[in-house]
């Protein structure tokens, strides 16, 4: 090997060295770009919500809860059942209605509702709450989440794909039919 042909091997593997940091540095960044850039994605949409039909509003009686159940709009394909959500719905009076997260707002559990007792239980920690949603007692430090609503041609459609959060639970969620 001549004296001459080792700079320019260096040199070379230096820049062979430095193509492959580059490379690796823009895959490792992708993950890391696509979690700054996911609000702005999120807010360019509907907030990662979409109007999700849950049927005939005639088939929840005036007065009642039920629990009712739908595909989440924004599905993988390795989702599987998970996809599958229950909502509990109550029905006030005509078009009024609350739809509530299944989700315990203490850890998440599945709340069930005791038409007799007129209450939502949550069987992890004790955690109950009132027919309209509100805490009545237990470790949730507040009521149950509600979806947005609205009856659209005598469909009830809620605005679903994210659980409903602090940010975006109200009282009584109804949407007027020109709020989209
Ligand atoms: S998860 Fe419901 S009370 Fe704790």
């Amino acid at each position: 090997m001549s004296e001459q042909s080792q700079p320019s091997r260096r040199a070379a593997l230096a820049r062979m060295g430095l193509w492959l940091n580059g490379v690796f540095g823009a895959l490792l960044s992708v993950p890391l770009v696509a979690y700054l850039l996911s609000p702005l994605r999120r807010r360019s949409g509907a907030g990662g919500r979409q109007w999700v039909d849950l049927g005939p509003s005639s088939q929840f009686p005036e007065g009642e809860t039920r629990l009712a159940a739908f595909r989440n709009p924004f599905v993988r394909p390795w989702d599987g059942q998970t996809a599958e959500i229950p909502c509990w719905v109550r029905h006030i009076e005509r078009e009024t209605f609350q739809v509530f997260a299944v989700n315990c707002a203490h850890l998440g559990c599945p709340v069930r509702w005791f038409a007799a007792s007129g209450l939502f239980l949550c069987p992890c920690h004790g955690g109950v709450y009132y027919a309209d949603g509100s805490r009545a007692s237990g470790p949730p430090e507040r009521g149950l989440f509600q979806y947005d609503y609205k009856v659209d041609n005598g469909r009830l459609v809620i605005l679903a794909g994210q659980l409903p959060t602090l940010s975006t639970s109200a009282s009584l969620r109804r949407r007027k039919p020109c709020e989209g």
